[in-house]
């Protein structure tokens, strides 16, 4: 009781919202994902039961998380890398011939995401083999112009050596990061320069054809949007653009809101239209001190480990922003697991559930970093867990964006909607209302608010039929559903700090 009368006068004070959808349909969206780089490794070690539940918290699209991309680390086979975990072990021998038995621990999670029907499966590759790389190293060279063909041929006969495996990729991307050689060798990597990605992507997109497989390339995951800016007119035009199924970057500059809707907008105009792909990001703090409580906050690359709420909406912000204002077609996180707790738990067994300056919010899930001398086996879900549900379950793979209004990122509003239809043929129904629709929604401020939904034109809003909600004390929690006002509008009460998926 205390807490609703709570609530209430924190409604009276905050104000009232509100959002509009509109009859304006956007991009289909196409896979929200996160990567098996390089946990898989570490995970190979623990106890099966362990294993197993992972699988099914990420890959069960009824019980888990339901990813609907999940993306293989194809191994360069870790010359030179100084961290064994991120040293993953490649199939390549020599030319034609091939090990399948290498990289079990990866690949036990490639067979489980196709196992359990997760819809996009693409492989990645931070570097070829030793034998194409300038410095014979899985790390801080080049890609060897002479040998792209070899390189080539490898990607596409380890997908069709997957695909008589019964795992399809339905997406390959063959340079992660290109800008970035990672001469550190903390991790594999190679450059491609931008001279050389063109060539890359139409003749990989060639030789997969040639051999019948339908796997579509994806390119090419600049690291921020300078460099995709600086470097996709280099090699991207309309006729690279017909071998190309995503025009993927990352964003680790953090650029704002209009930033990223000019850059990719001019992305997408270079290749003839194809839908631009969000592939990665991670690791953020807020970009001023000031702001170190506020969800909305603008980010900078940062260390800190943070598994509340507030990492939680900061990662729905930026799907928010990548969805409305880049008009990216899918969303990636970086990586499904992560160990960088920041702390050390046989000394503090619940110092994993608060923030802690030393870690990275790299991971959705976490495991002690000392499992091998503790053997303590938990995970920890964060609560960017929960808040990419919202996500992978409101906006499956198919879905349609349609515009709300207000769409701002600057407004003193702390709500961010988004709405998806879920066919493609609106125009086929009498009213778009008959289509399946869902409302992502979120109320990204420390006090709890109301929200108004309207809608208009032919489009209205009906009746929902369930109502998921991730908060400071929920996770993806059913909800009792709001009731649709006779006028056709819909009031949403928000506590502070929560998302809501609504299903119609
Ligand atoms: C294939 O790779 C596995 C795993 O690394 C290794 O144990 C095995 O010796 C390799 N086989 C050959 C023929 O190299
Ligand atoms: C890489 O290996 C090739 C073949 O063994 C050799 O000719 C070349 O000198 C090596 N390059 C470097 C930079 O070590
Ligand atoms: C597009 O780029 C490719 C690769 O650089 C080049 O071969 C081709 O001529 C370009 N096409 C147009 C129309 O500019
Ligand atoms: C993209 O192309 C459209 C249509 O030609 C044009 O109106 C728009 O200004 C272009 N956007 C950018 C960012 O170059
Ligand atoms: C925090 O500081 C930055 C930089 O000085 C400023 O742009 C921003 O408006 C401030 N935010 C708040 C909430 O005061
Ligand atoms: C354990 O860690 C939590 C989270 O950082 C902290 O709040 C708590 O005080 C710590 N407990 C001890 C005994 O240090
Ligand atoms: C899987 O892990 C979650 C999170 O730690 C835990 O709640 C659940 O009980 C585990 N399930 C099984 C079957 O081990
Ligand atoms: C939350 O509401 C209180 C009044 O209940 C107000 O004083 C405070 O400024 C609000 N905080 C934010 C972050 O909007
Ligand atoms: C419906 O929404 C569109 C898009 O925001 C707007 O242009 C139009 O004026 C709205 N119509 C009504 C009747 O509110
Ligand atoms: C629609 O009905 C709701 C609930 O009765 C009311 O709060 C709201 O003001 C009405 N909106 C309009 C535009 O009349």
């Amino acid at each position: 009781m205390a807490a609703r009368l709570l609530i209430f006068v924190s409604l009276l004070l905050s104000g009232v919202h509100g959002a509009q959808i509109t009859t304006t349909t956007l991009q289909t969206i196409h896979g929200i994902g996160a990567s098996g780089a390089w946990w898989v490794n570490q995970l190979s070690l623990y106890p099966n039961d362990v294993r197993h539940n992972v699988s099914e918290l990420l890959f069960n699209q009824n019980t888990g998380l339901g990813l609907t991309d999940y993306r293989y680390n194809l191994g360069g086979g870790g010359v030179g890398v100084t961290t064994w975990d991120r040293a993953p072990e490649t199939p390549y021998v020599s030319h034609g011939v091939y090990n399948w038995s290498a990289d079990a621990a990866g690949t036990y999670y490639l067979r489980e995401a196709a196992r359990q029907g997760v819809p996009v499966i693409t492989l990645f590759v931070n570097s070829a083999p030793t034998t194409m790389t300038s410095n014979n190293q899985s790390c801080g060279g080049d890609l060897v112009t002479d040998r792209i063909p070899a390189y080539v041929q490898y990607l596409t006969d380890v997908i069709s050596h997957w695909k008589s495996e019964g795992v399809e990729f339905t997406h390959v991307s063959p340079m992660n990061e290109p800008d970035d050689s990672f001469g550190s060798c903390s991790q594999e990597g190679m450059q491609v320069v931008p001279g050389q990605r063109a060539e890359v992507v139409t003749t990989l997109a060639a030789s997969l054809k040639a051999a019948g497989l339908s796997t579509r390339v994806i390119a090419d995951e600049s690291v921020d949007t300078t460099n995709y800016n600086n470097d996709e007119p280099v090699w991207l035009n309309a006729t690279v653009g017909e071998s190309l199924a995503g025009n993927c970057h990352h964003l680790y500059s953090f650029a704002s809101a209009a930033t990223q809707q000019e850059v990719f907008e001019y992305g997408r105009n270079l290749s003839g239209g194809v839908p631009t792909w969000f592939t990665e990001i991670c690791c953020y703090n807020a970009a001023n001190l000031n702001e170190s409580d506020d969800p909305l906050a603008a980010l900078t690359f940062s260390s800190q480990y943070d598994p509340t709420m507030l990492s939680g909406l900061r990662m729905a912000h930026l799907a928010w922003q990548s969805f409305t204002y880049a008009e990216d077609s899918h969303w990636d996180w970086w990586t499904a697991l992560s160990n960088e707790i920041g702390c050390t738990l046989s000394s503090n067994a619940t110092c994993w559930d608060d923030i802690q300056s030393g870690g990275e919010d790299d991971g959705l899930i976490y495991y002690d970093p000392d499992y091998d001398s503790t053997e303590n086996y938990d995970i920890k879900l964060t609560k960017r867990y929960s808040v990419l549900k919202h996500f992978t379950k409101g906006a499956p793979v198919g879905a349609i964006r349609r515009a709300v209004t207000p769409e701002s990122d600057t407004t003193d509003d702390a709500w961010r909607v988004l709405a998806f239809d879920y066919d493609s043929a609106c125009e086929q129904y009498s009213t778009c209302a008959q289509v399946p629709y869902s409302v992502v929604a979120m109320n990204a401020q420390w006090n709890a608010s109301t929200i108004t939904l309207t809608s208009n034109g032919t489009f209205a809003l009906t009746q929902p039929i369930a109502m998921y909600r991730t908060s400071v004390t929920e996770d993806y929690a059913e909800a009792e559903v709001p009731t649709l006002s006779a006028n056709g509008s819909l009031v949403i009460d928000a506590p502070e700090m929560s998302i809501f998926t609504l299903f119609f």
